[in-house]
């Protein structure tokens, strides 16, 4: 399938990342972790990187080799445009967010698993990023709010940490929670909101190969405003879904309620499949406007990823698969 670049962002010749560079940049973190040469052991027994504070979490590992297997049609949206253009309630909900967001600090950065787990787990997110495959994917996001863009992500399959994690059999959904700190979120003072924002899906859903957990996008880490240094990416559901900053995985036999759901269960529900035939109740689905060209284009059903994802919704009445 045809995929059209524009001229801003894409790399290099020289500069793209060769398999073999990409794997002794690798080898040469794993070392320098196994050699304890940054930071002190923590629960997963590796070690705890010290970094300076404003450092992009594992910045050595960018750009990482695209997975060809994701194409798109459209044509990438301009770098500016991701990284200006969005939605971050914690840091308000006017679009200049991107300013905003510059106070989070991501490093240090712990993450936790917890929950119906075989052990509870707690490390710092260099950790993580040393024991999962680092790759790129070209997705469509499609928002809720009828908008959409096509985004060059870095980061690794969702089911790499739900290996990590080793669920009990009976766990059934995995929940994520985004960070919570009123002193750099100010969102987060506005006590309507049922902070932290929360977001879940089956364990079905996270295994499945789409599910993504980006580190970083156009070949480089994370933005702040886009989630930085770990976000969810589920390219069949509206953007809502796609958790930004995450600091906590809890795997449960209970379903959640996510944070737009305890707001407005009617509007955006824990299932949020993209659907051009199922419309908002105050808006229509059925098309999106693409950011980078201003047009308007048809809705897909799943947003275009029905052969990977459709069969995760088979047999499944009285559930609003696409609210
Ligand atoms: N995650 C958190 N923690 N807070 C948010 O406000 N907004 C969601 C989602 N993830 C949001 C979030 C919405 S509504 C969308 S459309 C996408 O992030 C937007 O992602 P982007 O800003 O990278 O385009």
């Amino acid at each position: 399938m045809l995929i059209k670049r524009p001229k801003g962002w894409e790399l290099p010749e020289a500069s793209a990342t060769s398999e073999n560079v990409y794997h002794e940049r690798r080898r040469i973190l794993k070392a320098m972790a196994g050699a304890g040469l940054i930071g002190s052991t923590s629960l997963l027994g590796l070690p705890r990187r010290l970094s300076a504070e404003d450092a992009a979490p594992g910045d050595a590992l960018y750009p990482a080799a695209r997975n060809d297997r994701y194409q798109v049609t459209r044509p990438l949206t301009d770098e500016r445009l991701v990284t200006t253009y969005n939605n971050f309630y914690e840091f308000g909900s006017h679009k200049e967010i991107h300013k905003a967001a510059q106070k989070l600090k991501t490093s240090p950065w712990r993450v936790t698993i917890d929950g119906m787990v075989e052990k509870p787990l707690e490390f710092d997110i260099e950790e993580l990023l040393a024991r999962v495959p680092l790759e790129e994917r070209l997705y469509r996001l499609r928002c809720v709010e009828a908008w959409s863009m096509v985004i060059p992500w870095t980061g690794f399959p969702m089911k790499e940490l739900v290996k990590l994690a080793a669920p009990l059999s009976s766990a059934q959904y995995v929940v994520m929670q985004t960070f919570e700190d009123k002193a750099v979120a100010p969102g987060q003072k506005q006590f309507w909101y049922p902070w932290p924002y929360t977001e879940g899906l089956t364990i079905a859903e996270a295994t499945n190969d789409l599910a993504f957990l980006a580190t970083g996008l156009y070949g480089r880490p994370m933005p702040k405003q886009n989630g930085a240094p770990l976000r969810l990416v589920t390219p069949w559901k509206y953007g809502f879904k796609s958790a930004k900053s995450l600091v906590r995985f809890t795997f449960t036999d209970k379903r959640p309620v996510t944070f737009w759901e305890a707001l407005a269960a009617s509007e955006y529900g824990f299932w949020a499949n993209v659907n051009p035939e199922v419309p908002h109740p105050r808006w229509s689905q059925a098309t999106e406007r693409d950011v980078g060209s201003g047009e308007r284009i048809p809705t897909q059903i799943y947003n275009g990823y029905g052969e990977f994802v459709a069969d995760l919704y088979q047999d499944m009445p009285g559930e609003k698969l696409f609210t």
